[in-house]
């Protein structure tokens, strides 16, 4: 596959967030959760499209210097080549235009692909939210400093 590019996109772009989204999580965000959010202060989307086929999203928020990473995902056709860790660098250079000082973030005890591209890109378990989860499973909580 060739290099992913990335590009901002806001309330007009909820339906395609939608869309991915849907194909990446169980329990997906329907189209106006993200035009809900993608009109809050302080969110930003991300899609990241290879060939201008979109392949994954990534949607951030910063408040007071701290970023929160609120969602990401890539199409399960185009996982383990590097779209994932792409995003990752988008939203955290985003994040840094925001002036956010820090990136957090949640991801569950049981997803250990996403746990491991996190550890693999600096972020450290800084908090543990128990039954967080419908499954029962608990929420890691990650951060890595962005400066
Ligand atoms: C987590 C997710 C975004 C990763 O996307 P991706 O495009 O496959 O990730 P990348 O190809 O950039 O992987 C980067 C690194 O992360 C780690 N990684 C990613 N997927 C992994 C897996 N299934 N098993 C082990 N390590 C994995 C590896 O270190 C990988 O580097 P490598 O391929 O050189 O070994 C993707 O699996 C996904 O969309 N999952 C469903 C949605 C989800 O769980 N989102 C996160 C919610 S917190």
């Amino acid at each position: 596959m060739s290099e992913p590019e990335g590009f901002e996109a806001g309330v007009e772009a909820a339906e395609l967030f939608a869309a991915l989204h849907a194909e990446c999580f169980p329990d997906p965000w329907s189209e106006a959760d993200f035009a809900r959010l993608l009109a809050s202060s302080g969110v930003k989307g991300l899609i990241a499209r290879t060939e201008d086929t979109p392949q994954g999203l990534s949607l951030i928020r910063t408040v007071a210097g701290e970023c929160e990473l609120l969602t990401i995902g890539v199409l399960p056709d185009a996982r383990r080549s590097g779209v994932g860790a792409f995003l990752l660098a988008q939203s955290e250079a985003a994040a840094r235009r925001s002036g956010a000082r820090r990136l957090f973030l949640e991801v569950s005890e049981r997803n250990t692909a996403a746990s491991a591209l996190y550890e693999s890109k600096g972020y450290r378990q800084i908090g543990l939210r128990k039954r967080y989860y419908r499954d029962g499973a608990a929420a890691r909580v990650l951060a890595r400093d962005l400066v």
